[in-house]
């Protein structure tokens, strides 16, 4: 992992003026956090007088805001830098954005010429500045990790079109899993302010917003005061959202085992607001791998927090994420991981081959194991966990429940929610519109879909 020397002092720009406003297009990947970083940013250049182009192929500014978790992730950016190119060979204002861009640093620039701002994740409240700079034709690097915190510096969120939003509430990672970029390109652990999370999200709802899901690589180590200076845990924020009128559905990812305290699974007995679903990433099944992995837990006490989440919220959907192939997996380290699979009964998961990650301890290790094994145990988890997505989503068929409608379906009059247990279920109901919360019954289930039939108009 490249370390740059951090970057100061870069003087904010006044706001633009200009009669035709300049267009642009955010284009994020990688996970929930990147997509909430990649909305703010929206917002920032919103602000900055810029207004989001019609097709991003035509913006006058396109920023890439990356994701380097996984090999593949980082040369799609590369090619997608490479199709930016115009037919007259000129291209847009091109700012990298993101973890790759933390990662990687100058070098994108040096490998990419038509790059001109490469802006790390926690400094992307700096970008107006940057494109400044980039403007006066110089290359604009800032890969700092400021003690000032970003959110401070941008502007206010004021809710948007849809009724679901994220909410970042903590960042950052100090668990240092053998095989993970994240805490080299998301830095320490922080945990937003109590004040400015209930503030964010009363704007939200104030905004139409009805379901939050708050964001953290590590969110169930959130930790904070409430405004009687009290000390709070995840569970607490919770309790103290499900308070904002309006706000009807809560949800949190990603949870790290360790950090599932007493407060946050009672939790989920006791806030009707808080939806029942946790993502609870294992990604092994081996005690052995496990310990490799640095994960510091077992296979044991992971089952221990599932059985007493299940106490707390006997309908809870379970998630999982998974690694096959990690340095030194054999056999039966992998029949393992199909054991826990077996045992903990998964609502959905994701799963991927093991990726080296330059800079990490898992890179060096020896017995890299063979991609052909890779490919054919990736091949038998995925089975075994698609097999238990469509039994969870086929006992879910008879059953009411409300559905959140989030946007629409592909046949006409279709709209697309989603139920408690986070699965997409289809309806076509004339009357219902997207933002609505809606009655339904569960009439049938595939493997990534239900399809529902609405019980009355919708509930409001
Ligand atoms: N903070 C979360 C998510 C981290 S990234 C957690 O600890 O679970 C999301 C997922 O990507 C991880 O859960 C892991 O399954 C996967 N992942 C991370 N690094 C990887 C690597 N080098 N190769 C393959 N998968 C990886
Ligand atoms: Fe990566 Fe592990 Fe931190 Fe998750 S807990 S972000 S997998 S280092
Ligand atoms: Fe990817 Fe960075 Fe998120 S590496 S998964 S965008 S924290």
């Amino acid at each position: 992992m490249r370390a740059l020397p951090p970057r100061r002092g870069i003087a904010y720009s006044a706001p633009m003026k200009s009669d035709s406003p300049k267009t642009f297009h955010v284009k994020s990947f990688g996970c929930q956090m990147n997509v909430y970083d990649g909305e703010r940013m929206a917002e920032m250049l919103g602000a900055e007088g810029y207004v989001a182009a019609a097709d991003g192929a035509d913006a006058d500014l396109v920023v890439l805001n990356t994701c380097h978790i996984r090999e593949k992730a980082a040369e799609k950016v590369y090619s997608d830098i490479g199709r930016l190119k115009r037919a007259d060979g000129s291209t847009p204002t091109i700012a990298v954005a993101g973890c790759v861009a933390q990662a990687e640093g100058a070098e994108i620039a040096r490998r990419a010429p038509s790059v001109d701002v490469v802006v790390g994740p926690q400094a992307y409240h700096r970008l107006p500045d940057l494109i400044a700079k980039a403007a006066k034709g110089e290359k604009a690097i800032d890969l700092d990790m400021p003690l000032e915190s970003k959110f401070g510096a941008l502007p206010k969120r004021a809710g948007g079109q849809r009724p679901t939003a994220f909410l970042t509430v903590q960042e950052g990672c100090d668990k240092f899993c053998t095989y993970c970029v994240v805490p080299y390109t998301r830095g320490a652990e922080i945990s937003r302010p109590y004040a400015d999370l209930i503030a964010e999200a009363q704007a939200l709802v104030a905004g139409g917003v009805r379901e939050i899901t708050l964001l953290g690589q590590n969110v169930n180590a959130w930790d904070g005061a409430d405004t009687k200076g009290r000390a709070v845990g995840l569970d607490g924020l919770i309790r103290d959202l499900a308070r904002i009128d309006g706000l009807e559905r809560i949800r949190y990812t990603t949870s790290h085992p360790n950090d599932m305290t007493d407060g946050l699974i009672a939790a989920h007995g006791e806030i009707p607001e808080l939806m029942p679903f946790l993502h609870l990433p294992v990604q092994a099944g081996s005690d052995r791998i496990l310990a490799a992995m640095n994960r510091s837990h077992s296979v044991d006490s992971y089952l221990k927090v599932i059985e007493r989440v299940r106490a707390a919220r006997p309908d809870i959907a379970i998630s999982g994420d998974f690694i096959v192939g990690f340095p030194g997996e054999s056999e039966a380290d992998f029949q393992a991981t199909l054991d826990i699979v077996r045992a903990t009964k998964y609502a959905m998961a994701y799963s991927f081959k093991y990726s080296r990650r330059p800079g990490t301890p898992a890179a060096t290790m020896d017995d890299q194991v063979d991609e052909a094994v890779m490919n054919d145990r990736l091949q038998r988890l995925q089975a075994l966990l698609n097999e238990q997505q469509h039994a969870f989503n086929a006992a879910t068929v008879g059953r009411t429940t409300q559905l959140l409608l989030e946007r629409k379906g592909k046949l006409d009059g279709q709209l697309i929610g989603k139920t408690p247990w986070l699965q997409s279920a289809h309806l076509v109901a004339p009357g219902l519109a997207i933002g609505n919360m809606v009655e339904v019954r569960i009439a049938s289930a595939g493997p990534n879909s239900l399809g529902a039939e609405p019980l009355m108009e919708a509930v409001a």
